[in-house]
Order: structure tokens, then sequence, then C-alpha cells
């Protein structure tokens, strides 16, 4: 097994995961390619659903699964069969996901900007529950509602001022983030109180994000400044909210030497914080709503490479070039994200080189990983990178015109097409 147990070693000395030889995915289905263990997805979506279930009550809480993770058809329908809503944050996420035939009223509209083509597509869909993120958001809603002549439900998003101790350019909660109204400088409470003052709007709840790959539990807990929050509401307005959803944010093992969050664990302390603030403050627990994206699909998937180059510089370092590129993973150019590497056709060589995997696109800083040990990989050996199903293939591009790879659901041993490879008439399909 390998940091979890979909990915093993079979007796080929090969990687599998979810059952299937990773060496003949690639074959079948060339590379790159996404592969995504749907057992993994059922598996993560389980254990949230029956440890909210478990420690918030039958009704006391619900999960939705964060779209900007992984979104296209295929993960809509599981996690529509798992029964968990789904958040999104843009129109383009909320098409897929009614062409997924996914239930669109079990759906948060998220979104720090969304323009009147987006509300009113949201209001013409039937859109559960939008979270409202600043002033003018709440005015444009408000009069939209009463265009199509009906009432929506909203949470306030709001910026707890917390310090989520992971990469700056994924922490949100900060008094200072882009997103929400502060909670810190007084503006939160006024903005609950321009909500209630309009007709359309139902005001239900309040939300915060407080960042992404998170590994400790604190922050978490930290975030009880919601339910204070909750109470300062009913103090002020007299106004009892039903809801209060923490967002996402439970970090993934990217490398054995780190230590993930149980999700069975998290929200089993997360409750009993909670439950024992709320007591405390002699507050009806309200709906705790959690919007995982990450800790559902990341450890579902790798990405499947074919080695090009390796090349030695005398006295320096090892480049191994792969197929693909910061295209199809920009995670590492971007934050320095950690993942594991190996050697999909040589599972038990010795790793007796370290290199830096490179990526083909045309500019120096596009390495899929640094500092990687490997064996002295060869042209056409299998590379796999490992927990790529967050925020790869949603993040992809086509940098240097490189179609977007396929990807395939694994499930039982057999692999099955769930996005195709994109193709060069793809890439030219809007041009004139
Ligand atoms: N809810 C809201 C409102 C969010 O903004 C996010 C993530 C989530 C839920 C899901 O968080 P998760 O459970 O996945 O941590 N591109 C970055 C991650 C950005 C996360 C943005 N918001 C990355 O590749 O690490």
């Amino acid at each position: 097994m390998i940091l979890y147990d979909n990915f093993q070693v079979n007796s080929k000395g090969h990687l599998t995961i979810g059952g299937c030889d990773a060496v003949g995915l690639a074959e079948q289905y060339d590379t790159p390619l996404y592969v995504v263990d749907e057992n993994q997805v059922r598996k993560n979506c389980r254990a949230y659903k029956n440890a909210v279930k478990k420690y918030f009550g039958e009704n006391g809480g619900e999960v939705a699964f964060a779209s900007k993770a992984l979104s296209f058809k295929g993960i809509y329908r599981i996690i529509a069969d798992e029964g968990l809503w789904t958040d999104i944050v843009s129109v383009g996420e909320m098409e897929t996901v009614k062409a997924a035939g996914f239930p669109l009223e079990k759906t948060y509209f998220h979104g720090n900007n969304k323009t009147d083509y987006d509300i009113e597509t949201g209001l013409k869909n039937n859109i559960g529950v939008f979270v409202v993120d600043n002033l003018e958001e709440i005015d444009a809603l408000n009069r939209l509602c009463e265009k199509y002549g009906r009432t929506q439900k909203v949470l306030l998003r709001v910026a707890p001022g917390i310090d989520a101790h992971t990469h700056a350019k994924i922490t949100t909660a900060k008094i200072d983030s882009k997103f929400g109204i502060a909670i810190g400088t007084g503006q939160a409470i006024e903005a609950v109180g321009y909500i209630l003052k309009q007709k359309n709007l139902e005001f239900i709840g309040i939300h915060c994000h407080i960042g992404s790959q998170i590994l400790e539990i604190q922050p978490f807990l930290d975030a009880d400044i919601m339910i204070t929050f909750a109470l300062d509401i009913k103090n002020k307005y007299g106004y009892e909210i039903s809801t209060v959803n923490f967002g996402g944010g439970f970090g993934i093992k990217y490398l054995p030497e780190q230590e993930e969050i149980n999700i069975d664990f998290g929200i089993k302390t997360i409750a009993e914080y909670i439950n024992k603030k709320c007591d405390d403050l002699k507050m009806k627990v309200p709906k705790i709503i959690f919007e995982p994206g990450r800790s559902i699909v990341a450890n579902a998937g790798a990405t499947l490479y074919t080695v090009g180059s390796n090349k030695k510089i005398t006295g320096y370092k090892n480049y191994i070039s792969v197929d693909g590129s910061m295209a199809d993973n920009p995670r590492y150019a971007l934050y320095g994200a950690p993942y594991t590497v190996v050697a999909a056709n040589r599972m038990n060589d010795p790793c007796e080189i370290t290199a830096t995997i490179a990526g083909r696109c045309c500019e120096e800083g596009d390495f899929i990983q640094e500092n990687v040990k490997l064996p002295d990989l060869k042209r056409g050996d299998i590379l796999a990178v490992l927990i790529t199903g967050a925020y790869n293939y949603s993040m992809a591009s086509n940098y240097n015109r490189l179609p977007r790879p396929a990807m395939v659901f694994v499930k039982d041993g057999e692999g099955r097409i769930a996005v195709k490879r994109e193709t060069y008439e793809d890439l030219m399909r809007n041009e004139i």
C-alpha cells in the first residue's frame, strides 16, 4: 500500500489504482491520464455523511461537495448517488451539475462577484441557497428576485478572522480576505441587518471557509466564533438562524510523513466543541454544514505520465521529463505543492537517483515536483503522481496548446472513460 489502500503494487511490480494495473491503463488510454478511483470517492463521501449524522444527529447537518476540487458530469452522479449536496461558484459549474441530472435545489451558490447573469441563471435554475458575499450582491439578488417574483434562501459569507496555517494563497478567513464580510470590524452584523430588511431574501444563516489543505484541527475549532456570532445576531435582531456552514478545508496526506485529520475524528471533535459551546450559550445547535472538496476526491486520483528524457547534468542535477506539465497539474508551480511520485512500471526497483520531474511546457518553472527519489528511469517508463484527484483537472489549462488529458474512472479492477482526451479540433473549436 502506498499512502492509501487504493494504491497497491501487484505481482508484476506495477502500481495498481482501484485494482487496475496503472501500466495497463496507460497502454489502453494513453498518457497523460487522470485516473479516479470511484470506490475511494464513495468511501470519502460516506465517511463525512456518517460522521455528521453520528455527531450532529439525524437531521443536524449536511455535507456538500465543493465542486471546485473536481467538476465534471461523472463526479456529480456519484455525489448525487451518495446523497451529498454540492457547492458551485460559477454558471459553468452550475450547468455541469444540471447536465449531470444533479438536483439543483441541493446546491449552494458561492462567489465573491456574482454578476447579474450569474444570479439570474441561478434563480431560473432554482438553486437551493445563495451564499451572499457583499452588499452589492444582496441588492442585486433582492432586485432580481423581485423580477422573478420569488424569495431566495441566503447564507451570509463572513470573514471570521482566523489564521488557518496553510499556504497564503489558500487561506480565506482573515479579516482582510477578498471573501465575505468581516465579523471583527462590525460590518458583518450590519450586513445581517441589511439582509433582514430585504423583502425577497430569506436569511437562513452564515457561512465561512477558513482555508484549504489544513492539517490541524485547531483552526476549525476557532471557527466557533460563528456560534458566538449567531448569538450576537439573536441578541441584536431577535432572529435565530437555522444554519451555520463551516466550508471545507480538511487537508490530505500527500507525502508519507504528513498526518491528516481523520474524517470521523475531525467531525467528532468539531461536533463536541460546537455542541458544548451552544450548550454554554444556551442556544439551540444550528444545522451544521461542511463543504469538503479536496478530502472527497484528492486521494481517489493519480496522474500517469510517460517518461521522455532522463537528463543528467554532470555535477548538478537530474531532470526526468514527462509528457504532461503544469498545464495538467499547476499546483507545484503555483503553491510548491508536495506530491508522492513513483515509477508505476518499476515499483520494486531501488530508487537510486534524485530528480526534478519536469513538464513539457516551454517554461523553466514547469515542474511537477523536485527532489524525487526514483529508479534510473528511461524513455517509455510510466511515472505516476499520486493524490491528484483534487484541483488538477479543475485547474488544468491549454498552455502551450496542450490538449487536456482524458480521465478514467476505475472501480474493482475495471476502467471506463469519464472524460475524453481533448483533440486538436477541440482546441480550435471557437476560433474563426
Ligand atoms: N467551500 C468554499 C467556500 C471554498 O472556497 C473551498 C475551497 C471549499 C469549500 C473546499 O475546500 P477544500 O475542502 O477543498 O479544502 N486551488 C487550491 C485550493 C483552493 C481552495 C479554494 N476554496 C489548491 O489547489 O490547493
